[in-house]
């Protein structure tokens, strides 16, 4: 009797391969699990095409809520951008995938799951280290890091089986897209001295063709998560779409990136994150209005710890979660609204408000109603210049003209 395993299958080549091989070369039945996290036009399509393939089933699922609720707004949250370019929508979207095709393992009593991961990249860790988190017992199957194919075999390979080969062959790059951003990497990009070619970009408009006007838009928030988009109620699905079809339109959200992978290789890749670079904006415009000086500081090195776990694969581990304690704890107060404008590829903030706000118009303003006791100030300035006075008693750090 031939094991069954659970392949990850997103209708492209690589999987549509991957379907075939696990059957010929492992003498296994394999069930296409498709998930939708914003990436598949067709569900029913894909579903057919792993059948035709040899698929013994092929399931599909809704998952784009659970992504945006359960992963996208949570690093939304804790303001995750990896080397402060990338807002990780692949990286995010691993741990869900890996999640529910444990789930789907389980139900249908499969020994194994399998994933189209090559062997160089990121993905392949983020896949076999969520997987052996929420099921050490399943197998991890990588056809795409064991059959030693190039690309071109990998072609040969599909015509000979009578796999259909999507005409999006003929695109040079590799592509990965759900409702967070959109990656794109390979062909000429792998030249980080060449300027990404206009094809790369699918969804934000060419500079050269954004809107003369610009578009404001505003932003509320409940306890740090994205709630209406101009006061009106969305989920977070659509609210996200909404800011994606804004700001793609705005040109907004293209990023160019000469990243450090996890496997120890700077590659260059291009990012399409409209919706992400306006609500992270969003979002840290409110704290800057509800967190005091020191919160913000230290928020901000969690953001950056809390980034590199989510590249390198670690969403599901104790310090994931601890992290997300944390960040919950700092959200408690960031509710309200931030303004935004979208011209000619950039996003500005432009007004920001909330009950909790710690803006105090009395002591900021220089107006009358100044509530600021500047008779306070001397007294405050002895003190705090008082070792830079007891230094310069007894060091001559600052006595010749090259010293300061
Ligand atoms: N470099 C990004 C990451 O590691 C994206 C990887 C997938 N990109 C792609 N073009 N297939 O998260």
């Amino acid at each position: 009797m031939s094991d069954t395993v659970v392949l990850a299958y997103s209708g492209g080549l690589d999987t549509s391969v991957a379907i075939r091989w696990l059957k010929e070369e492992r003498n296994m039945d394999v069930i296409a699990f498709t998930v939708d996290i914003g990436n598949v036009a067709d569900l029913g399509a894909i579903r057919q095409k792993a059948l035709d393939v040899g698929a013994i089933k092929a399931l599909v699922v809704d998952a784009r809520e659970t992504f945006i609720q359960s992963y996208v707004f949570p690093a939304l949250q804790a303001d995750a951008v990896y080397e402060a370019q990338y807002p990780l929508a692949t990286a995010l979207g691993r741990p869900l995938i890996a999640q529910l095709l444990v789930e789907t393992a389980r139900k249908e009593g499969a020994a194994a799951v399998a994933h189209g991961c090559t062997g160089k990249g990121n993905d392949q860790v983020r896949m076999d280290v969520s997987v052996a988190a929420l099921a050490p017992e399943l197998k991890v199957l990588a056809p795409a890091r064991d059959w030693n194919m190039t690309r071109e075999q990998t072609i040969l390979y599909a015509q000979t089986h009578h796999i259909p080969v999507p005409i999006t062959r003929t695109s040079p790059y590799s592509i990965d897209e759900n409702l967070w951003g959109r990656s794109i990497e390979c062909g000429i990009l792998e030249d980080p001295w060449h300027e990404p070619p206009s094809d790369v970009f699918a969804w934000t408009r060419a500079l050269e063709a954004t809107p003369d006007e610009p578009c404001y838009l505003e932003i509320e928030f409940f306890e740090g998560v994205p709630i209406a988009l101009d006061n009106e109620k969305e989920d977070g699905v659509r609210l996200v779409t909404r800011v994606h079809e804004l700001a793609a339109e705005h040109g907004v959200g293209r990023i160019d990136h000469v990243e450090n992978r996890l496997v120890g290789i700077k590659s260059r890749e291009i990012y399409e994150a409209p919706a992400a670079t306006v609500l992270l904006k969003a979002h840290q415009a409110l704290e800057a209005l509800v967190l005091t000086k020191e919160q913000l500081r230290f928020k901000s090195k969690v953001a950056s710890e809390y980034a590199d776990l989510v590249y390198n694969g670690l969403w599901f581990t104790g310090l994931r979660q601890d992290l997300t304690a944390y960040v919950g704890s700092t959200q408690r107060y960031v509710s309200g609204t931030a303004r935004l404008k979208l011209f000619k590829g950039n996003c500005h903030v432009v007004g920001r408000k909330s009950p909790y706000s710690l803006y105090d118009y009395s002591l900021a303003t220089y107006d009358k109603g100044d509530a600021f006791d500047q008779s306070d100030s001397p007294g405050f300035i002895r003190i705090w210049g008082l070792p830079v006075r007891t230094q310069a008693r007894s060091q001559s750090l600052f006595h010749q003209k090259d010293q300061c």
